[in-house]
């Protein structure tokens, strides 16, 4: 079967910075993906580019199956492609619900149908309570919950995740993570960029490490974990095992 999403040589340069180098992953249906990788490794910039927030310098991506490097992102969002942002980015002064409908309308023109749709997602992800409450009102963990139900609105294939974990408290990131099964559950492909192993391990079928914007190591998250190029990129070569 062939991927849901697949980058080929991806390249993004920002004058002299190289933030991704040469980048080829696929994502399977169905699968739950990790992209880690420390600080700067260039996790948000793929995303970007995977989303069509930047064409990439070089390089092209393939999303079901058609080359999407030269769509806009609204294009890439009607064809299944939804992402959250790092920093969250919710309309502050918009309540929970109509922030979710704003998702909901890239697949709804109808306002009603839009509505409908939103409350469903709001169910699903444990906000139905907050659905009047204005978004500047809600604390982290359900601000990331938020981002999470706006992208999932817009009814995608693929769902892109950076960091809504990060920042939780372990209750909170357990619940999170969750929602993540259960996302996969209805059949929507994760890709996420998560920090704290802990959490992203025992979560993801796999992991793919960026490292100076370069795919380093990915493969099942147990030996990934071990892989002693990994150890050395995040805590530094005198840590790696054998040194
Ligand atoms: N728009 C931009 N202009 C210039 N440099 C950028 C831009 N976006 C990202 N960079 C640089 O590209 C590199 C990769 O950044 P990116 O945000 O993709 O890393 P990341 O892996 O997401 O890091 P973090 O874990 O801190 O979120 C960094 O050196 C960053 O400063
Ligand atoms: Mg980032």
């Amino acid at each position: 079967m062939t991927a849901l999403l697949e980058t080929r040589g991806v390249w993004q340069r920002f004058g002299g910075l190289v933030a991704n180098s040469d980048v080829s992953i696929s994502v399977g249906r169905g699968e739950i993906v990790g992209l880690i990788g420390p600080n700067g490794a260039g996790k948000s910039t793929l995303f970007n580019l995977i989303a069509g927030v930047l064409p990439p310098t070089q390089g092209s991506i393939i999303f079901d199956g058609q080359d999407v490097t030269n769509l806009p992102a609204a294009e890439r969002c009607q064809r299944g492609v939804a992402r959250t942002f790092q920093v969250v980015k919710s309309f502050e002064t918009m309540t929970v619900i109509d922030n979710v409908i704003v998702g909901a309308l890239v697949r709804n023109t109808g306002m009603r149908e839009a509505r409908r749709k939103a409350h469903e997602v709001l169910e699903f992800t444990g906000l139905a309570a907050r659905a009047d409450v204005l978004a500047s009102d809600l604390v982290p963990a359900e601000k990331r919950r938020l981002e999470v139900a706006r992208a999932l609105a817009t009814e995608p294939k693929l769902l892109l995740l950076d960091e809504v974990l990060t920042g939780l408290t372990p209750t909170e990131a357990q619940t999170g993570v969750a929602l993540v099964r259960k996302v996969r559950d209805t059949g929507i492909t994760v890709l996420m960029v998560e920090h704290v192993m802990e959490i992203v391990m025992p979560l993801v079928d796999r992991a793919i490490v960026l490292d100076l914007g370069k795919v380093l190591v990915e493969g099942k998250p147990a030996d990934v974990v071990r892989d002693p190029k990994v150890i050395s990129a995040y805590l530094g070569d005198r840590h790696a095992v054998g040194a």
